[in-house]
């Protein structure tokens, strides 16, 4: 998922299969593209481009009438079996374009639709878009694609709807001297002229039309001959030296994926390309994968842990999907998580192949789970399986739901039919519907016949109703018994009846002194668990199921101490202080419990634990940050307990020697001491800063840049900003260059932040990266307030700048709002947008105030507490 957006409202999809005839009302089913021939010649001086288009047709009925998807797009003459059209009638709303003819075509026949058309190289990341970068001093153009979800009809008049697939033969006309990609490898080269060509491209497998892409450039490349077709990493001059990572990784990732699935990737090439403006991370069309600079391109000196895991992740992710909608695809947007679900989950498992080491399974818990989970308990997130039809909806569900909760979904069933079993029904799955479409109950086929398991009647719940259940458990001592019941879970604490008849089926994961059972399955309200005796327990074992789950008090003690002995495991652990954090929030326990649990955990030396222990304490942070400064010092003083013994013992230096994840916990525990306040770390994090700037570049480790960056925005001088400022601007490694982005943000002087805020707008920052300085912007007071401030006073030139259609403007949305932490905010906010049309982002919207509003009630119950129990520990 591109950005920190997440949407779609929560009605019940209820009943998928009467929903199926309404879905995909847009185009009508007269006719079906076979054969797209497409040719298109980009102009970087008027940043407009040339088309023609001719598709087969087969006529499915009797009629004069074809509609296609068209949008931005200037058609100048249509012709179909030799018949000029008569009328062309666009409708904006729908994105189409309807050619009415003399005579009518016949049902049977095949016809061909030929359309010439000028179209615009735009600047807003979609369809056939420009993207500009510096090269010897000049600003230099490429031309390059964003299909999905629904702009391929920008760069082409189509039948743009995932089920329509068809073959493409794709010409690209262009000066001699500059590269043209698309799917396909090259057939020809032919001259035009003297300082023109035509590259023809070979014709592709039948695929959707939101995978096509063409790039036409000024590229250079290196080079993977490892596996059976040659692969490529691209980019612009001068960068193309970090693309190595990417490329051999690529090549051992292709082998990996075709060896697991059993199904051979079926093109003759496979390029990355990294490019300067993009919308989202990256994106998998089909042979000619697209990234955002930071998420491909991997500078080993310069780039810390972070990068190198996230551009694993990301080059995994796209090559999942190779197979995994491109070679199967969902048959509507509804079925995105048939993608992205899948794509996430076999990049983690892909990830734990290649580096075990890295451990992410374990990191998937406080990762991907939490972040389902956190959307999911809004009472504005969404089923899985949700019907959308317009593009705005469509793009809003690229969220946490179908990406995290999918994956989660797909995790569930892996452990509950064993891994291999699963693999295999996955890749029986493929082999049945490859270059076709699918629904989830297809999924659901395979999986149950190779494991002969009812798959449907336990999975159905989990991808048709929204949310996701807390079990609460209650102790019978004198019986040695345990009650389970479940509950819709929602962050505010304040479900209603009417949204809480659903019942999940649970896998309730009972781990005992005596092992673990997998077999139970919570598949009503209440049950009775029958146990040995009551010493030891835990549910949800390695936290694979997607729930929270409630003890007693007495119960969060006693797991402490279990955890202390060894008998969790590292997603137990974390797992439980998730668990025991987000229970807070709501209501549904004390914060004490999360207070105690962490606070006996101080022995901690796992680094996945330690995030989370760690991300939940700044949860709090985040929801006092509004409040007296007295309890916000407590909380340092609490945060400095838990970590600067450890940080000052552990140190800061990084060994060749350290583990990926004694690594990582260095670098944790440094961030936290630091935003802590920890005098000692602080001294060293500025001094580090102040020999970076002059000039010893090894002074400042990858690792911690991030923290120590940090510590310099809050000394807060003028003279740091501009040394931040310049650092954004000639860095040392892309990472480096966001993290300075982010940093600008951090800056707490009023004068700084309206700097920070007019950089937005005025060229210095890519609109592909308004959304980090704000990121920065919301980790402190006053620059929430500016940040929400500046939002008001520039609603119009925001709204021009970052069109509806584009995610950005709901990251805007979302990231200025969210961090306001009272009933009165929210209620601001409301009014704001009362007035104004928030089509685009009316989920994130929901969203965040259902977040606002979560803070606000936790504070105003939990705030004595708290304060009382800090103040009896010292703090
Ligand atoms: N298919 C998406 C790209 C995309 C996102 C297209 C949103 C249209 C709208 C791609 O596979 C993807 O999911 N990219 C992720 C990276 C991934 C590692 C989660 C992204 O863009 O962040
Ligand atoms: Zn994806």
């Amino acid at each position: 998922m591109a950005l920190p957006q997440s949407k779609y409202t929560n009605i019940e999809s209820g009943n998928s299969r009467g929903f199926e005839q309404i879905c995909h009302p847009i185009l009508p089913k007269n006719v079906k593209p076979l054969r797209y021939d497409l040719t298109l010649e980009p102009n970087f001086e008027t940043f407009k481009f040339e088309g023609e288009v001719k598709i087969d047709l087969e006529v499915k009925e009797d009629s004069n009438q074809i509609t296609v998807n068209s949008l931005e797009i200037d058609i100048h003459s249509v012709e179909a079996a030799g018949q000029r059209a008569n009328t062309i009638e666009f409708d904006e709303d729908k994105q189409t374009a309807l050619f009415t003819f003399e005579n009518k075509f016949a049902k049977g026949t095949e016809i061909a639709l030929d359309i010439k058309f000028t179209g615009t190289l735009n600047d807003n990341m979609a369809g056939f878009y420009r993207s500009s970068y510096e090269h010897e001093g000049q600003t230099k153009y490429l031309a390059t694609t964003q299909m999905e979800p629904t702009d391929c009809r920008r760069a082409f008049p189509s039948f743009d709807e995932p089920a329509l697939k068809a073959i493409f033969d794709v010409t690209l006309i262009s000066d001699k001297g500059l590269t043209a990609l698309s799917n396909m490898d090259v057939k020809e080269v032919r001259e035009l002229g003297t300082d023109k060509k035509a590259t023809v491209f070979n014709s592709t497998p039948l695929m959707s039309t939101y995978l096509i892409a063409f790039i036409v450039g000024d590229l250079r490349y290196v080079e993977n001959n490892d596996f059976r077709i040659p692969i490529r990493t691209y980019a612009t001059p001068g960068l193309e030296k970090d693309g190595q990572y990417a490329a051999d990784l690529t090549a051992k990732t292709l082998s990996f994926l075709e060896e697991k699935f059993d199904i051979q990737y079926p093109l003759p090439k496979l390029d990355n390309v990294a490019i300067a403006d993009f919308s989202a991370g990256a994106m998998e069309n089909w042979g000619l994968v697209t990234y955002r600079i930071v998420d491909l391109l991997f500078d080993e000196k310069n780039s810390n842990l972070n990068t190198k895991q996230r551009v694993t992740e990301v080059v995994q992710h796209e090559l999942s999907h190779q197979w995994f909608g491109n070679l199967v695809t969902m048959d509507w947007w509804e079925g995105l998580w048939l993608n992205e679900g899948f794509a996430t989950w076999t990049s983690w498992y892909a990830c734990n192949a290649f580096y075990p080491d890295w451990k992410v399974w374990e990191q998937y818990v406080t990762d991907s789970l939490q972040h389902a989970l956190a959307l999911d308990a809004l009472r504005a997130s969404h089923p899985i399986e949700v019907p959308v039809k317009r593009a705005d909806e469509i793009n809003q569900i690229f969220d946490a739901i179908s990406y995290s909760k999918g994956s989660s979904l797909l995790k569930m069933i892996s452990r509950w039919l064993g891994e291999e079993i699963f693999v295999k029904g996955v890749s029986n799955y493929l082999k049945k519907h490859q270059f076709g479409n699918t629904k989830t109950s297809d999924l659901w086929e395979s999986l149950s016949e190779a494991s002969g398991k009812n798959v449907v009647e336990v999975m159905d719940v989990w991808t048709k109703k929204i949310g996701f259940p807390v079990i609460k458990v209650t102790e019978d001592a004198s019986t040695n018994t345990i009650s389970v019941k479940q509950n819709r879970y929602l962050t505010t604490g304040d479900v209603r009846p009417e949204e809480d008849e659903t019942i999940y089926p649970v896998f309730l994961g009972l781990k005992t002194q005596t092992g673990t059972d997998e077999s139970v399955v919570l598949n009503a309200r209440e049950a009775t668990l029958q146990l040995e005796d009551l010493k030891f327990f835990k549910l949800n074992a390695d936290q694979s199921g997607i729930y929270r789950t409630s003890y007693s008090p007495d119960r969060w003690v006693k797991l402490g101490h279990a955890g202390v002995d060894g008998l969790l495991s590292v997603e137990d652990r974390a797992g439980l202080v998730a668990d025991a954090g987000a229970l807070a929030v709501s209501g549904y326990q004390s914060t004490l419990s999360l207070l105690n649990l962490v606070h006996g955990w101080k022995t901690e030396s796992n680094f996945v634990v330690w995030d989370e222990i760690l991300t939940r304490v700044s949860t709090i942070k985040a929801a006092w940050i509004f409040e007296d400064q007295n309890i916000l010092d407590s909380l340092n003083a609490f945060t400095r307990a838990l970590v600067s013994e450890k940080t000052h013992s552990l140190g800061w230096e990084f060994k060749e020697s350290d583990s990926f994840l004694e690594q990582r916990l260095k670098s944790v525990l440094y961030g936290s001491a630091l935003n802590a306040k920890d005098e000692v770390v602080i001294k060293s994090a500025l001094e580090s800063f102040d020999n970076y700037i002059k000039g010893d570049k090894e002074s400042v480790n990858p690792n911690l840049r991030a923290s120590i960056f940090g510590a310099v925005a809050r000394r807060g001088n003028q003279s740091d900003y501009e040394e931040i400022l310049k650092i954004y601007k000639n860095p040392l490694s892309n990472d480096e260059k966001i993290t300075a982005l982010r940093t600008l943000g951090r800056f707490e002087n009023a004068q700084l932040i309206e700097r920070t805020l007019g950089y937005l707008f005025d060229g210095t920052i890519r609109a592909q990266d308004i959304y980090i300085p704000l990121q920065g912007l919301r980790t402190h007071k006053a620059g929430i307030e500016a940040t929400w401030g500046w939002v008001q006073k520039n609603w119009d030139e925001i709204t021009r700048r970052l069109p509806p259609g584009l995610s950005m403007l709901g990251s805007v949305v979302t990231i200025s709002t969210s961090g306001f932490t009272s009933e009165s905010k929210a209620k601001e906010i409301e009014q704001f947008f009362a007035s104004k049309s928030t089509k685009g982002f009316d989920q994130g919207l929901a969203q965040s105030l259902d977040t606002v509003r979560s803070k606000a009630s936790w504070v105003v119950r939990d705030h004595k507490n708290i304060y009382s129990w800090l103040k009896e520990h010292d703090f």
